[in-house]
C-alpha cells in the first residue's frame, strides 16, 4: 500500500474538480451544434437514454476502479487493471487510458489558446471591427497562420501563456492546483453562463419587422421534438458520443481523480454529484445560448447553417458577430470567451494530470520532475498540431483520441468491471463509504444493458463510418492525407513508447521486489 499519494482536501472539491474535467468546451460549443442538428427536443430522448445507460454507469465504474488503484499506489489505467487482475497483458491494454487523454490535450490546449486570445481581441475592441462572416472568418484564419502571409507568432503567444498557465497549477499539484482552480473557477463559470444566458433569453424580438425571429421561437426551434430522427441510428451515435466527451468518460481521467480519493470516502454520490453539475451546464446552460441567439438574428435557417458550419464556426465566428449586435457587445463577446477559457482549462488540467500520475506512480519521480519531464514531451507534440492546422491534423487527432479510443477504452473498462475485478466486488467496492445506496435497478443495467449499448454502438459505428474514415474517403486533398497519415504515425509512436514504459516500469518494480 502507497501512503504518500495526494489525496484531495474536501468533497466538495474532488466534485468541482471532476464536473471542471467534464464542463469543457463540449457543452458551450459541441452540445448545441449537435442537437440542433439531431433533432432538437428529439435529440434529448437518446442523449439521455446514453446518459443513463452509458454515461452514470461507465462514471460508476470509473470512479470505482479510480479509488481501488489508487489503494495500491496507481493512478492510471496500467497500474490499475494490473492491480484488479494478475493477467500480465492488462497493463498493455491501459495504455489506451494513458495514450487516450494525451492526444485530446495536444489539441485541446491549442483550441483553448484561442479562447484567450479572443477575449482580449474582443475586450480591446479589436474583434468586433470585424463586421460581417466572411470578414470574422478571415479574422480567424489570419490568427491560425493559416491565411497567405499571415504571422503565426500572435497565435503561438498566447499558446505558450496557455500551456504555461495550465503546467503551473499541474505543478502546484492536486490540492495546491487543481482542487483551488476548480474551486473558483466552476462558480464564475457558472456566473458568466447565467448572466449570458439571461442576456440572450431577454432578448425578445430584436427586429421586430421580423416577428417570428423571437425568442420564444427560438427556444420552440430549439427543443422541438422531430421525432423522425429516432429512426436514424447516427442520431443515437451522435447522443451516445456526446454523453462520453461531455462526461470525459471512456478517456482515462475520471480513474486518475478517483485515484486520489481516500478509500473511505464516498465516490457514489460525488460522482452522481459532479455528473449533474454537468448536465445543468449543458443541457440547461449551453442550451440556452448560442443557438437561441442564432435564431433570433439570423432566423432559422440561419441558425442551421451555423450549427452545420461546425463548432469553430459558431464559437468564433457567429458569436462574436452576434454580440456585436447587442449595446455593450464587447463586454458580452469577451466573457463569451472567457467562459470557454475557464470551461476549456479545467478539462485541460484534467487531461494532463493521468500523464503526471503515470510518471509519479509507475517511475517514483516527484511532481517537479514529473511536470518538467511532461511539459517539454507535450510540448513538441503540440507542434504539428500548431504548424499543420490547415492539413486536418485536428480532426484526426480528434478522432482517434477524441471519439475513436472512448468507446474502445470504455468497452475494456466494462469488461474489466464485469469480468476481471467482477461485478458483484466492483458494486460493494462502489458503496464503500457511499452516502446513498444506488437503486437495485442499476445493478441489472451495469451488468447487462451498458454492455450489450456498447456492443451495440461499436457495430453500428463500425459499419457506417469506421471503414471509410480509416480510408479518409471524404478528404478530397491528398496533401492532407499525407499529414493525417502523419498525425496516426505519431500516435503509433507515442503509443510504442508507451508500451516501452510500461514495460521497464514492471520489470524495475519487479526487481525491487526480489
Ligand atoms: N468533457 C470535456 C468537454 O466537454 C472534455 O469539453
Amino acid at each position: 500500500m502507497n501512503q504518500e499519494r495526494e489525496r484531495w482536501k474536501t468533497k466538495l472539491g474532488v466534485i468541482l474538480a471532476v464536473a471542471g474535467s467534464a464542463v469543457g468546451l463540449g457543452n458551450f460549443l459541441r452540445f448545441p451544434a449537435k442537437a440542433t442538428l439531431n433533432g432538437g427536443g428529439a435529440f434529448m430522448i437518446p442523449y439521455f437514454v446514453a446518459f443513463l445507460l452509458l454515461g452514470i454507469p461507465l462514471m460508476w465504474m470509473e470512479w470505482t476502479l479510480g479509488r481501488y488503484g489508487g489503494k495500491f499506489g496507481h493512478g492510471t489505467a496500467p497500474g490499475i487493471f494490473d492491480s484488479v487482475g494478475k493477467n500480465k497483458f492488462l497493463k498493455y491494454i491501459g495504455a489506451i487510458g494513458v495514450i487516450g487523454p494525451f492526444i485530446i490535450l495536444i489539441y485541446y490546449i491549442f483550441i483553448e489558446s484561442w479562447t484567450l486570445a479572443y477575449s482580449y481581441f474582443s475586450f480591446s475592441g479589436v474583434l468586433l471591427k470585424n463586421a460581417d462572416a466572411e470578414s470574422m472568418k478571415n479574422f480567424l484564419v489570419s490568427f491560425q497562420g493559416v491565411a497567405e502571409g499571415a504571422p503565426i507568432w500572435p497565435a503561438y503567444v498566447f499558446f505558450i501563456i496557455t500551456f504555461v498557465v495550465n503546467f503551473y497549477f499541474i505543478y502546484k499539484g492536486v490540492q495546491g492546483g487543481i482542487e483551488k482552480l476548480s474551486r473558483w473557477a466552476m462558480p464564475t463559470l457558472i456566473l458568466i453562463a447565467i448572466i449570458l444566458a439571461i442576456r440572450v433569453l431577454t432578448l425578445g424580438t430584436p427586429d421586430p419587422s421580423v416577428p417570428q425571429q423571437s425568442i420564444s421561437n427560438a427556444l420552440g426551434f430549439v427543443w422541438n421534438p422531430d421525432y423522425s430522427k429516432l429512426l436514424d441510428a447516427k442520431v443515437w451515435i451522435e447522443a451516445a458520443g456526446q454523453i462520453f466527451f461531455t462526461l470525459s468518460v471512456g478517456i482515462g481521467v475520471i480513474l486518475t481523480y478517483a485515484s486520489y480519493v481516500d478509500s473511505k470516502e464516498d465516490i457514489a454520490l460525488s460522482g452522481l454529484a459532479s455528473s449533474s453539475i454537468n448536465e445543468f451546464c449543458e443541457v440547461i446552460l449551453g442550451g440556452s445560448i448560442i443557438i437561441p441567439a442564432a435564431f433570433v438574428f439570423f432566423g432559422q435557417a440561419g441558425a442551421v447553417d451555423i450549427a452545420k458550419g461546425g463548432v469553430f464556426n459558431i464559437g468564433f465566428v457567429s458569436m462574436p458577430l452576434i454580440f456585436d449586435k447587442l449595446p455593450l457587445g464587447f463586454i458580452f463577446s469577451g466573457l463569451w470567451f472567457i467562459l470557454l477559457f475557464i470551461a476549456g482549462i479545467t478539462s485541460s488540467i484534467s487531461l494532463i494530470q493521468p500523464l503526471i500520475s503515470f510518471i509519479e506512480d509507475e517511475f517514483k519521480l516527484k511532481r517537479s520532475t514529473s511536470t518538467i519531464i511532461l511539459s517539454i514531451v507535450a510540448f513538441i507534440a503540440c507542434q504539428p498540431v500548431i504548424f499543420f492546422i490547415g492539413h486536418g491534423f485536428i480532426d484526426e487527432l480528434d478522432f482517434w483520441g477524441g471519439t475513436f479510443f472512448l468507446v474502445v477504452f470504455a468497452s475494456v473498462e466494462v469488461f474489466i468491471f464485469l469480468f476481471i475485478m467482477k461485478f458483484n466486488k466492483g458494486w460493494d467496492e462502489l458503496h464503500q463509504g457511499a452516502l446513498f445506496k444506488i437503486p437495485r435497478i442499476y445493478k441489472f443495467i451495469m451488468k447487462y444493458i451498458t454492455p450489450l449499448f456498447l456492443l451495440i454502438l461499436l457495430g453500428f459505428y463500425t459499419y457506417q463510418e469506421f471503414i471509410s474514415r480509416i480510408l479518409l474517403e471524404d478528404v478530397k486533398n491528398p496533401i492532407d492525407k499525407i499529414y493525417m497519415w502523419g498525425a496516426r504515425l505519431m500516435i503509433f509512436i507515442l503509443l510504442i513508447i508507451l508500451f516501452i514504459l510500461i514495460h521497464i516500469a514492471w520489470k524495475k518494480r519487479k526487481e525491487n521486489r526480489l
